[in-house]
């Protein structure tokens, strides 16, 4: 199946002269959700805006499902909802008129049953005469929300969705995103928040500088992580893994003076305690062991430092 996205070799110099995007390639897939992960000023916003036609490329393509968002800009920006990462609302209107206009602003008829859905869903139904100037940071970022979805878009970007927001507001935040997602609208979010991106995401994509250093399955990045491994510092030194010790994921480090023995955190038996058995069944001793684990995090920050 095609990209609902597809994107081509984009760059972004700002008028200042900094290079914001360099030749960027990202294809994202039809109904998942990706989340974009990258430290402040990586490009992230960048990279939306350009989406969403809000910053112009300086050079490289986009095509939202088929569409080029330069040459067939408004079937493209029809299918996408954006939730910008400033909070930016009419402090006069009601939350109501404002999120029903935003409807008006993509040429579709009105449907006040589907505002009322998305007013509910997002828990503002009871707010929907309020005056926006009136409502707490949490509840205009609810707002925010409920405008991008006005449209029935098919892809929305959260640009940093939960930035400030409390705990309840965000769990609400994401069983809308999840449902969203069950209807089949592609999602792509960044945040700072990496568990969040852990919990959420079906594919993670890291920025640093204007360039895209890793995307991955987050299956496959979690398969990694969930992986621990057990440190031994050996009484001796062995120049191989004895023989019944075959079974188990072992490797010599050091001359042999360590041993590492690495295991799955996922499974339900880490298999530690038959580890220690059948290794002092063998005869090895050690005196000294650590353990160190991997988290999405560590990658994280792994990518992003080893690019400075
Ligand atoms: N209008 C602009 N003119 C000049 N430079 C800009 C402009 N907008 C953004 N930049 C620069 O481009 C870089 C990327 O900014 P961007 O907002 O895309 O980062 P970000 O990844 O969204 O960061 P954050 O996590 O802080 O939101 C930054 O160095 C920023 O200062
Ligand atoms: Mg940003």
């Amino acid at each position: 199946m095609p990209p609902v996205i597809a994107i081509q070799g984009l760059s972004k110099t700002y008028a200042s002269g900094f290079q914001a995007l360099k030749s960027i390639d990202l294809d994202i897939r039809r109904g998942e959700i990706f989340a974009l992960l990258g430290p402040n000023g990586a490009g992230k916003t960048t990279l939306i805006s350009i989406v969403c036609g809000i910053v112009r490329a300086s050079s490289g393509s986009v095509t939202v499902d088929g569409h080029d968002i330069v040459s067939d800009f408004r079937a493209a920006r029809g299918l996408i909802g954006l939730v910008p990462q400033e909070l930016t609302t009419d402090a006069f209107e009601t939350v109501w008129d404002t999120v029903s206009f935003s409807r008006g602003l993509f040429g579709k008829p009105r449907n006040p049953e589907h505002i009322e859905k998305v007013l509910r869903d997002l828990s503002l139904w009871s707010k929907k005469d309020s005056k926006i100037m009136t409502l707490s940071g949490g509840m205009k970022r609810r707002v925010l929300i409920a405008k991008a979805l006005s449209h029935e878009p098919r892809i929305l970007f959260l640009d940093e969705p939960t930035a400030g927001v409390d705990v309840e507001l965000r769990k609400d935040m994401w069983e809308v995103v999840r449902a969203l997602r069950a209807s089949g609208v592609t999602i792509i979010l960044t945040t700072h928040y990496i568990e969040e991106a852990e919990q959420m995401a079906d594919r993670i994509g890291v920025i640093n500088k204007g360039e895209i250093v890793l995307v991955e399955e987050k299956a496959t990045l979690m398969r990694e992580l969930g992986r621990k491994q057990l440190a031994l510092q050996l009484n001796g030194r062995l120049h191989a893994v004895p023989e019944a010790l075959q079974p188990y994921d072992l490797t010599l480090a050091e001359e042999g003076a360590t041993l590492v023995y690495t295991y799955d955190t996922q499974g339900d038996r880490t298999g530690i305690t038959g580890f220690l058995q059948d290794l002092s069944r063998a005869g090895i001793e050690f005196h000294d062991l650590q353990t160190t684990q991997r988290s999405l995090e560590d990658i994280f920050v792994d990518l992003v430092r080893q690019r400075r």
